[in-house]
Order: structure tokens, then sequence, then C-alpha cells
């Protein structure tokens, strides 16, 4: 457990959550996959586009072990500890055809949502960037006009740090920190000084 030190008081589901390269043996169905995804289905969009896509795969199955050759090599390197594994996408497009700058937003919302309910349930995620996008999009038959962006390991928290190397047993064990409010919320003009000094 890593709780945040929080400066106000927030919900304990968002406070409790964080992002661990080892998890329990214990198994994942699909019916707890099922319900976090309802979670995100029922997440805001643009317009009510829902231009999310997850492609999604247990462990001991093909879709898991094709998921996980998408993964760059460090992720590879912890996420095999996942009992889940996903790809998370979005809708390059809006239904005339043209670019939809929120789409991107719109899967942050849906994952925003999957992510409190994961936790509700004890179980975690870590999203990844280090993904290769195109292999997977020419793996999994994904159209041009969806991108793939991130891919999400899952598992119930609690694993054995013994599992990672010595330099993530470190970083699995570090303070959770974040950057102060001030220098990301303005009550008017965008100082970049503050920005700057974080
Ligand atoms: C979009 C996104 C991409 C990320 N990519 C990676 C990644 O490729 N590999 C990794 O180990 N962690 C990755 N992370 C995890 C972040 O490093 C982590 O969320 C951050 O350090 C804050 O830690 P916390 O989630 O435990 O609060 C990613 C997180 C997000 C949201």
């Amino acid at each position: 457990m890593k709780k945040a030190n929080t400066d106000f008081e927030i919900l304990p589901i968002l406070a409790s959550r964080w992002s661990p390269r080892v998890f329990t043996n214990d198994v994942i169905k699909e019916e707890e996959l099922r319900t976090m995804f309802e979670a995100g289905r029922w997440a805001a969009s643009s317009n009510n586009l829902q231009p999310w896509l997850i492609i999604w795969g247990i462990k001991g199955t093909s879709a898991f072990d094709r998921i996980f050759d998408c993964l760059d090599e460090f992720n590879q390197s912890w996420a095999k500890n996942a009992q889940a594994l996903f790809l998370g996408g979005y809708k390059k497009t809006n239904d005339d055809g043209k670019e939809s700058f929120h789409a991107l937003h719109d899967l942050g919302l849906f994952m925003g949502n999957v992510s409190a309910q994961a936790q509700h349930m004890d179980i975690a995620l870590h999203q990844m960037a280090g993904v290769d996008y195109k292999k997977a999009m020419s793996e999994f038959n994904v159209p041009d006009n969806y991108h793939i962006a991130t891919g999400i390991a899952v598992g119930y928290y609690g694993g054995d740090i013994e599992k990672l190397p010595e330099d993530l047993q470190e970083e699995e064990t570090k303070t959770r920190s974040r950057k102060n409010q001030n220098s990301f919320t303005f009550n008017g003009d965008f100082n970049e000084n503050i920005f700057k000094g974080e």
C-alpha cells in the first residue's frame, strides 16, 4: 500500500491507487475485466462519441501473449507478472471523417473510470507508453483511423517484489510524489515562471 500524502483529503480509492510492477498470482477473471470496462463505458466523451478501444487478454491465453509481444523490452521485463494485459486505443476521426481532437482525452476519461473501478476491487493497473503501436495495430487488425496509445498491465496488489530486479524494487517502494498545485493551476494568466519552477 502506497497511500499518497495528499494536501487535501480526497477519495480513498484515488489516494491509494498506484502503479505496481508486481501483482499476486490471483487470477483475474473475465467478469472482473467486464466490470472495469463497464465503468469505462459510462465515462463522458466529446459528443458521446465513445472513441475508446480496448484489446484485452488474460494470462495463459494467446491474446495475452500477443499483447505482451507488442510491449517494449523494459515493460516486458516486469509486465510478465501481470494477470491480464490491455491495449488502449482511440478512434482518430469523427463520424464525418475529420480529425477528432478530443479522442485521446476521452480515452483518458475512460481509463480514469476503469482505474477507479479497479481500485475499488483491489486490482491495480500499470499503464505503459512503451508499446510498439504499429506492431499492435497490425497484429490485431486495427484500422488506420485508430491509434493504439498505451498498454496496461493488470493484477491484484500485493505481489512479491523479489520478482523484480533491484533497481525496480527500489522504485516499487519509493514514496509517490507530485508537482505542487500552484505549478499547474492558474486563477488567471498562465505563469511560465511558476510553471518552470514546478
Ligand atoms: C500514459 C502513461 C504511460 C506510462 N508509461 C509507462 C511505461 O511505459 N512503463 C512504466 O513502467 N510505467 C509507465 N507509466 C507509469 C507512470 O510512470 C506512473 O503512473 C507515474 O510514475 C506515477 O506513479 P503512480 O501511478 O504510482 O502514482 C505510464 C503511465 C501513464 C499514465
